[in-house]
Parts: C-alpha cells; structure tokens; sequence
C-alpha cells in the first residue's frame, strides 16, 4: 500500500515532478521511424509535454513544442523544410533545437530586426536507431541511447506493436514483477475464456496447458534492473525460470521471450493517465542458420477493444493489457492490499524511490550510459527454454492482436527452428 501522497509522487511525470525527473534522464522510443516516411509530422504527447516530431527534407528529425509561438497554432500542420518546420500561418520557421529562425513578413519590413533571436520554443534531441525514433527529455550534455542486447541480434526478423494505453506507466511497469499473474491470467482465465466462448480458436500466444502452478518466486536486484525467477509445480530451481529468469530493465522496461523470441516493452509514460506502450519483438535464427536484413521494421497499433467495446482477451499480451487498464487510469493504491506474491512489487517501489533520489541529488541513476562502449550492445539474462520440457514450437503465434507486416520475415526465421530442430534430433541432441 502507498499514501495517497506517495502514489501521487511515483507516477506523476510533468517537468519538475521527481518520478518526471527520473525520466527525463532516459531515451524513451516516440514513434516507428516508418511513421514518420508516411507522413513527416507527428503530435506527440510524452512525460505530460505537448510536442510535434518532425522529419526535415534533408532527413534530420526534430521535436519541438506543439504551438507555434506567434499566434499559437499547431505545428503538426507546419511545413518540413530542409532544415526546420515552418510555421503554415504565417511562415515562421523553428530548427531542431527549437530555435526560429525565419519571420518572413518581420524580416520584409525591417530586415535589420533580431526579432526571431529571442523566440526559442523547447526543443529535444532525437536519434533514429532500430525502426524507432528516440527522445531525450532532460540536461544536456545527453546520455547514450542504450542498445539493447535483441536490438543488435543479426539474423532477425523485428517487429513494432504500439499500444496506447489509457492508463498510468506504473500499472503496467509492476505487472512485471508479479509472475503469479501468469498462472491465472494467462492460464485458468484464458482456458475460461476460451471455454466460454466454445471456439477453440487457438489464438492464445501461451499454450495455457503448458502453465503450472508456481511454488517459488524470487527476486534480485542486478547492474541494469531486477531479475525475476519463478519454480513451477514438477520442476527445480535446475529450471531455466528459476536459474536464468528474465529481467525488468529499470526504469520502464520488460525483457522476455526465449531462445527464439526476444520482446522489449517500453512503457512510455504519455502522461499521468496514459502510456505509449511499444513491444519491439526480435524472433533470431537458430544457431548456425541465416536470416536475410529486413530493409524496413513495420509497425501496427494493437487493437484493444472488440466492435462491442470488450477488451480484446485472446492474445496473451492483450490479456496483460486489459488487466492494467481495468485498474483505471491511475490506480488507487491506497487501497491496495498486497500479500506473499507482491514482494517484487515492493522491491521495484524501493527502487524506484532510491533512484528518484540519486536524480534528485544531481547523480546519474541505473541505466544512464555516459560511454558509448558501454551502451552498445547491453546483453541480458533471458531463459533459453520456458515453461516447459524443451520441445520447440516453432510456429508464429502472434503474441499480442493486430496483422503483422512482418508475419512473412518471421516465418522464415522460425523455419531455421524447424531445421534446426530436426538437426539436433538428428544429433540426438534434443
Ligand atoms: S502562428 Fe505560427 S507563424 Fe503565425
Ligand atoms: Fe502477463
């Protein structure tokens, strides 16, 4: 349980705010960078900041305040030049650091004025790397954007789900310290679905049989998060679940998947009561096979709810979805009653609050990169085999709603699988 006060502190994210602080140390993803080929302007809403994300003819990106500071239109109707946005109202022109640098009818009439000199709207630096496009809200000079081990795979086929969510960043950030909710979530609510419906349709990402019961949890804090370990009914602590686990990337991020699959999800707070949620999945080729170079990373927007306004449930990640969206826009956790299955709620709470104060202390917190050795290629603990005995099912499962441009890309690679996995029977390996 927090205080009102103290729940009101960890999930505010406005400039000044200590958790807002907090992000505006890290490179959050805004938006695919194919979004910005169809169309070269975009409204952003991040850490509660009214932006427009632009891409100049000569292929820079920019991300300025929204509202043009003349008369206050929207710039997500200006103009890409070559090197700014201009203004459609009347012409005034910004560059990337939010700096104007043209005033047509001022500079007409008296062309000696440095009117524009002393118009500054915000501006931020953006980076384009991995299919996305990456901010950075906070002082300057800006850290490394960190590059996450599946992001430099070779041999992989990439894939964007952007949700967005209508709810706070912090519902969705503790669902994944909480590895009981796999056993009821994803298993005896998705077979009750599943069941209630009589369809059959097989659409739920986690085969639900494959799910057993959870006898142990545990939790450790590492160099780039926490890592979470769980023992299932039958087996070990010699389980991959328990012996390898998969991390929480502090502040906003999960890493999961297995040998095949890698997902990260930002949690990308919008504002106090909504998250741009982006699952960048990288499905790699089995040992020892090749996968060609994607040329572009498409995206979609996952689809949240059906045509008669019920959360959509069959996808395993839309049945994560809906569970933090039903906990309201912000959740009350004043209210809250936590128990034995919370203690890595509790421990990411204690993070969040120590590194809320080394920000406040002028530090740098977890996950800063200063080098950019460091930063660029960052590997991380995953389980090889999860869930289960080891057996391989090598078919694409779509792990959240919405048709995937990539869907062929991937087939391809889980076909190395196939291969591979009929090479090592061969082996008698597996
Ligand atoms: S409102 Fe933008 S130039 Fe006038
Ligand atoms: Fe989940």
């Amino acid at each position: 349980m927090l205080s009102v006060q103290e729940n009101k502190r960890l999930t505010e994210v406005g400039p000044g705010t200590p958790a807002g602080e907090l992000f505006r140390r890290y490179w959050h993803p805004i938006s695919p960078t194919l979004e910005l080929e169809e169309n070269p302007t975009k409204e952003i809403r991040i850490l509660s900041e009214d932006l427009v994300l632009y891409k100049n003819r000569s292929g820079g990106y920019g991300l300025i305040d929204r509202l043009c500071a003349h008369r206050r239109v929207n710039l997500a109707y200006g103009i890409p030049e070559e090197n700014g946005l201009r203004c459609m109202y009347h012409g005034w022109m910004y560059d990337e650091t939010g700096q104007c640098i043209e005033q047509p009818f001022e500079e007409t009439v008296r062309p000696e004025s440095r009117f524009k000199d002393k118009i500054k709207l915000n501006g931020y630096p953006v980076q384009e790397f991995g299919g996305l496009l990456w901010a950075y809200m906070g002082p300057l000079p800006a850290p490394e954007l960190p590059k996450w081990e599946p992001m430099v795979w070779e041999h992989a086929a990439r894939d964007i789900a952007v949700a967005l969510l209508p709810c706070n960043w912090l519902q969705c950030q503790e669902n994944s310290l909480d590895p009981i909710h796999l056993e009821w979530l994803h298993a005896t609510y998705g077979e009750y679905e599943q069941a209630r419906r009589g369809e059959g349709n097989g659409l739920f990402a986690i085969p639900p049989a494959k799910v057993m019961k959870h006898e142990k949890i545990g939790f450790d804090v590492f160099d780039n998060g926490i890592i979470k370990r769980r023992v299932l009914e039958g087996r070990t602590e010699e389980s991959d679940d328990w012996k390898i686990g998969h991390p929480i990337l502090f502040p906003n991020i999960l890493f999961v998947g297995d040998e095949m699959m890698g997902a990260l999800q930002f949690r990308v707070p919008i504002d106090e009561e909504h998250t741009y949620h982006v699952s960048y999945y990288t499905w790699r080729a089995a040992p020892g096979h090749k996968a060609a170079k994607q040329s572009r990373v498409p995206y979609r927007y996952t689809p949240l709810f059906e045509d008669n306004g019920r959360f959509v449930v069959d996808f395993t990640f839309n049945q994560d979805y809906m569970s933090w969206m039903s906990q309201g826009p912000r959740n009350d956790r004043s209210q809250e009653k936590l128990g034995e299955s919370d203690k890595g709620i509790i421990l990411y709470r204690k993070l969040l609050r120590e590194q809320i104060e080394i920000v406040d202390d002028g530090g740098d917190p977890m996950n800063v990169f200063r080098d950019p050795a460091d930063a660029e290629c960052i590997e991380l603990p995953l389980e090889n085999v999860k869930f289960s005995d080891g057996t391989l099912f090598a078919e694409y499962r779509p792990p959240e709603a919405g048709d995937s441009d990539a869907e062929e890309e991937i087939k391809v690679v889980l076909n190395t699988w196939s291969l591979y996995q009929k090479q090592e029977a061969t082996a008698g390996v597996r």
